[in-house]
Parts: structure tokens; sequence; C-alpha cells
């Protein structure tokens, strides 16, 4: 009798697993997204030239993507600017249609979402006072590292400083570890900017065209270089959209849009508009 209770039990915490799942893919499908005439997309327009605010609204690169979506789709963009590492979790739950907000393909945010093709590449960047010497990522020994909060640069950056687990679930001695090192969150690489020139913190790592930016913007103040390891590798990242897991009606739009717009050349042009648009 247990076993048959256990038994039901199961099969019933199962089909509402399930039935969690699809309801988010449902709620966003492509027949949803038609009906209510609106695709909603969320992002942290934080981050040029992928997105920032011109006159007040969202604007970049992300933004020129999700609109050629809608259009593509034929129903009206809808953009809300939140704070990053709440937008995994929103589409995830069937809030927002997508996610476009730079966001890097990790193999832990799989577990959450399902990620469109890739539309472009980009490695960590360090900003540091233009003066500052910086070989490696060993050089910000002893230095408090600001990062936006739950992306890959501080997740980076925190399995240094604190240690981590390999693949096998072996504990790993971080390279900054033990050497007076520490990270600082923020909402946005803006405010550690601000930080690093107020001398609060010393360093910045962040995704290498935000970077260069913030850089490009600080009247020779700051500098920006690519984080690379001692052995000279860097951070490869590739940026894709995602959308609720399973929700391949909606996929499957998004990643004809991205090829087209990699095959017309658009997506580097809108690299250098943005570029150029968010230099002050
Ligand atoms: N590529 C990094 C990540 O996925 C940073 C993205 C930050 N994007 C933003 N819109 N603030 O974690």
């Amino acid at each position: 009798m247990k076993k048959i209770i256990a038994l039901l039990l199961t099969v019933v915490l199962c089909t509402a697993v399930l039935a969690s799942c699809s309801s988010a893919a449902e709620k966003q499908s492509l027949e949803a997204i038609k009906e209510k005439g609106e695709l909603v997309v969320y992002t942290n327009a934080e981050f040029p030239p992928f997105e920032y605010l011109a006159n007040g609204e969202p604007a970049g690169v992300d933004m020129d993507i999700a609109k050629a979506i809608a259009d593509e789709i034929g129903v009206e963009l809808k953009v809300e600017n939140v704070k990053f590492d709440t937008i995994i979790s929103s589409v995830q739950s069937g809030k927002a249609a997508m996610g476009a907000a730079g966001i890097t393909v990790t193999e832990e945010r799989k577990e959450s979402v399902d990620f469109s093709i890739s539309y472009t590449t980009s490695t960590q960047y360090v900003i540091l006072h233009a003066d500052v010497e910086f070989a490696n990522i060993t050089s910000l020994k002893g230095m408090n590292i600001g990062v936006q909060l739950g992306t890959t640069g501080d997740f980076i950056i925190s399995d240094e400083v604190n240690g981590y687990s390999d693949d096998d679930g072996n504990a790993v001695k971080g390279v900054l570890q033990d050497t007076g090192a520490s990270v600082t969150t923020y909402n946005n690489a803006n405010l550690a900017a601000e930080a690093l020139k107020s001398g609060k913190i010393q360093a910045v790592v962040v995704d290498k065209l935000p970077a260069e930016l913030i850089a490009k913007n600080s009247e020779g103040k700051l500098k920006a270089i690519e984080l690379v390891y001692e052995d000279g590798s860097n951070t490869a990242e590739s940026y894709a959209i995602c959308v609720a897991k399973g929700n391949t009606t909606l996929l499957e739009v998004i990643d004809k849009v991205i090829k087209d717009l990699l095959d017309s050349g658009k997506i580097d042009e809108y690299i250098v508009t943005h570029t150029t648009n968010a230099l002050a």
C-alpha cells in the first residue's frame, strides 16, 4: 500500500513539474505571442553597446535584434528594463518571452532556459586606473574587484577569490584566494566604474565592449585590457537570446532572424552604430 501511495505521489509530482515546464513555453509560444500581439523581452539597459538608455528608452544591438524578431512575427515589441540577475528566472517562469541582454551561454544557465544560436562572441576585460600594470589575472592579487551581480564576470572572479570545485567535485584553490583579494557586486558596470574612479575598488571585470566604452568615456583615467589567465588563454564566451525551456516554436523564429542578420552583416552594423552612439 505504502509503495502504491509513493508511486502515485511520484506520478502526481512529475506531472506537476512537467506541467509547470510546459506552461512557461506554452504561455510564450509563437501562437500565444501572436494572439497577444506582443513580444515581451527582458533586458538590463546598462551594458552598451548591447543595451543602454537613449532618451530614457532601451536601445542597442539586442534591442535591434529583438525588434527584427517582433517584426518577423508581426507583433509589437515590449521591452522591460530589469536587473540582470532576474532575467533568466523571468524567462524560465514565462513572465518574459525572451531575454536579450548580452547573455553568455553557460552550461548552468542551459539547465534553466534554452538558447538561440549565438549572435556574437566576447571575452572578459579588466578595467583599471590607466597607470596600473596588468600582465594576467594574478595581477589582481590583493585587489578589491567590482563585478556586475550574476554575470559571468562575477562567477569567474568569485571563483578565483573564494575557490571552487572542479567537474569531479574536487576543491580547487583560486589564483586570487588568500591574496587579500575580494569581490564587490554592483547592479551594473557603470556603478562599479564609479567606485573604481573614487578609489573604493581597484579593478572592474566586465565583458569586452562595455569595458572598452567605460574606458573610452573616462577621459583617459581608466584603461580596459583583456582578462587572460597565466597561460595566456582568455574567457571565450558566446552571446545568445534565451527562451523558456521547450519553447521551440519561438526559438525557430529567433534562430532564423539571427541567421539572416548575421548573413547580411547587420549584426556587425548594429555593433558599430551603437558603439558610436554610446560614446560620451
Ligand atoms: N555576458 C555576461 C553574462 O552573461 C554579462 C551580461 C550583462 N548584460 C547586461 N545587459 N547587463 O553574464
